[in-house]
């Protein structure tokens, strides 16, 4: 096996930088493909903890290429910043081991601006977005009327079609949104002067990646935010706006898709969501305040706390097929140490109609009704065991009924934060 995609599959979250952190060391190249810095990575090595929003998690591991691919929407200041944050702790990163794709879209302060006021204007229906500029900066990619990381490199065309850019936004951030407008003499010099500090960075990074691939290199592809977020196959409209699962790799990283050989997804023993949107088997009771607090869910990159429910099978087994999974890795199991009992959503109900696939047809699944199945819970702390034959029985039985109800096999436990944490299974 050379190449490898993880993927959430749930509404992001799910606990990946601490998984691709670790995958990361058995291959050459990481690949993000999607999304900006609307993601937020953590990853804790030793005492150190690193939240990484672009720049992809093989970063902390020497001698891996890590790629950001044409696929997704880079801010050029939340990059440099987090080089510079990198740097100052003492980790490399230089033109050899992180490579920029010349054709990423960039994100403007007018995005950042715009995403804000657009869902001021969106009221009770707002999305709940992390500000990032992520929706306004794809959908200038949508029209055609974007800008890309290699414009930055060219004073004269990046003035040209600034001006013509910014004239628009400018007339919708004014005349739409009654704000003061953007001066183009400061944005030019400001984006042409980051432009400068990215170019040793910028490249073909889709040659460079099939490059790689002939050359026999291990790659890894690492997908932001979750499958339910996806602007294609989510709980749209309250989805991020790129394409979250393996279905986002070969545009996204300008790589053939018939050339990943494996897929794994990865979900929570339980399910958060952040922003707004259908959640079908949130909880609003003691149990979700006693999971958000042991699972500190609170968002990485925005701080907000996350809904908490619990594990969805219909939603997981959705996400899984769609993405061809072999696998999954199960994530945060040493959270529910912290209920007495362990719910299982295993069918959503409308009326009289049974769902056990996720009927992605509806508008709006906020309504369903949940069927649970209950399994006892366990009061041992998970968070030293390092194999599965050491988990209590109780636990295992659960890890067995979550595998049976979504049909893939569990590759990986994840018990804890930390870099060693995990429990590999020999499987998928
Ligand atoms: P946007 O991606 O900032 O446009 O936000 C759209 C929706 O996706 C909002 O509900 C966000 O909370 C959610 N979202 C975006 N990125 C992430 C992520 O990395 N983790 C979890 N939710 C995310």
């Amino acid at each position: 096996m050379t190449t490898l995609s993880v993927f959430g599959a749930q509404w992001g979250d799910e606990g990946k930088g601490k998984i691709i952190d670790r995958l990361a060391d058995r291959v050459d190249v990481v690949v993000r493909y999607q999304g900006g810095a609307n993601a937020g990575h953590t990853v804790i090595v030793g005492n150190e903890k690193y939240v990484l929003h672009l720049i992809p998690s093989g970063i902390l591991h020497k001698g891996r290429v890590n790629m950001i691919g044409g696929g997704v929407a880079i801010d050029p200041i939340k990059l440099l910043e987090e080089v510079d944050g990198l740097l100052e702790r003492g980790v490399a990163v230089t033109p050899e081991n992180l490579r920029v794709c010349a054709s990423a879209h960039v994100i403007f302060e007018h995005h950042k601006r715009i995403d804000g006021l657009a869902e001021v204007w969106r009221g009770a229906g707002r999305i709940g977005t992390t500000g990032r500029g992520i929706g306004p900066a794809y959908a200038d990619k949508t029209a055609r009327t974007g800008l890309r990381i290699s414009d930055l490199l060219d004073a004269d065309r990046f003035q040209a079609r600034m001006t013509a850019a910014l004239a628009e936004k400018n007339a919708l951030i004014q005349k739409v949104h009654g704000e003061p407008a953007l001066e183009l003499g400061d944005q030019v010099e400001r984006y042409l002067a980051l432009g400068e500090r990215l170019r040793p960075f910028v490249g073909d990074t889709g040659a460079e990646l099939r490059r790689a691939h002939r050359a026999g290199k291990r790659i890894l592809f690492e997908g932001a935010q979750g499958l339910m977020l996806d602007i294609d196959h989510g709980t749209y409209p309250y989805v991020t706006s790129s394409n979250t699962g393996t279905g986002g790799i070969a545009n996204g990283a300008g790589f053939p898709p018939n050339k990943i050989d494996r897929a794994w997804g990865i979900a929570k023993a339980y399910c958060t969501r952040v922003g707004e949107g259908p959640f079908p088997t949130e909880l609003f009771d003691a149990d979700g305040d006693a999971i958000r607090k042991a699972g500190k869910e609170f968002g990485t990159t925005t701080g907000r706390p996350r809904r908490a429910g619990w594990f969805d099978a219909v939603a997981v087994r959705y996400a899984l097929e769609l993405c061809g999974a072999d696998g999954w890795i199960a994530t945060k199991l040493d959270i529910l140490d912290a209920v007495d009992e362990i719910k299982v959503g295993v069918a959503y109900r409308v009326g009289d109609q049974r769902y056990t696939e996720y009927p992605a047809h509806l508008p709006n699944i906020e309504g369903v009704e949940v069927e649970y199945e209950t399994y006892p819970g366990w009061s041992d702390d998970l968070s030293g065991v390092r194999r599965w034959e050491d988990l209590p029985e109780v636990v295992r039985s659960y890890v067995d009924e979550l595998e049976r109800l979504v049909g893939v096999p569990i590759v990986m436990l994840s018990v804890g934060p930390e870099r060693d944490s995990v429990i590999e299974r020999n499987k998928g």
